[in-house]
């Protein structure tokens, strides 16, 4: 069986994929269980402008530490009346904060306020780059769903900006919906399946 490196810290995300890759049978490791400690030059890995510039910059570092296939995640929400953004500054729409989820969905809130649902309307995207080995061809995997920010935050599921993201193919909040309903639609769901479909079709992996 394959390991495969999943190049994230973040605790969200970590459960998630575990989630939704479970089905697959590859094995997951995350960079603390192969013994890489966070170094300070990882923040500025994320200074890409796009999500697919940051998860490669993500998992050519990572590939290269570790000597395992890695693959990173890059993700984001977009509100079109904001002309696309948080986007890539997703993690950091507020200043840094001891709870940082919290003060994004306010920003996100304050900046929303009075806008009618036309011009709440969002998109949350997922990209993630595999490298099999240091220097070989990323291959990029990308996944979206659409929705609606809400007034208020509704449930306490997910992380980041799920309970303000009403989402349109479930009718209700990601933070309402159980990992199950939020994974068979969420834009991570949605580009973690396409790579495991991928791997499984690629017999080298
Ligand atoms: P990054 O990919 O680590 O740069 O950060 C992604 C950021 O986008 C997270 O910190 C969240 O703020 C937001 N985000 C991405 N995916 C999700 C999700 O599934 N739920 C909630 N927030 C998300």
């Amino acid at each position: 069986m394959t390991t495969v490196l999943i190049a994230t810290r973040s605790r969200g995300k970590q459960r998630e994929i575990r989630e939704i890759f479970r089905p697959s049978g590859y094995e997951l490791v995350f960079p603390d269980d192969v013994g890489l400690s966070e170094q300070v030059e990882e923040e500025a890995l994320e200074d890409a402008e796009t999500f697919e510039g940051n998860a490669r910059r993500k998992a050519e570092y990572f590939v290269r530490r570790s000597g395992l296939p890695t693959a990173a995640e890059d993700s984001g929400i977009e509100v079109f009346s904001l002309g696309g953004l948080p986007g890539v500054r997703s993690r950091r729409l507020a200043a840094l904060a001891a709870d940082q989820d919290a003060a994004n969905n306010a920003e996100l809130l304050r900046k929303l306020r009075g806008a009618p649902p036309e011009r709440r309307r969002a998109r949350y995207r997922s990209v993630i780059v595999f490298v099999q080995h240091p220097g070989a061809v990323p291959q990029v995997f990308e996944g979206a769903c659409t929705g609606t920010i809400l007034q208020e935050p509704r449930g306490k599921g997910g992380f980041g900006y799920d309970p303000l993201f009403l989402s349109d193919e479930l009718g209700k909040s990601f933070g309402e919906a159980s990992p199950e309903e939020k994974h068979a639609v969420s834009h991570r769901g949605r580009a973690l399946r396409a790579f495991a479909n991928w791997l499984a079709c690629t017999p080298r992996v």
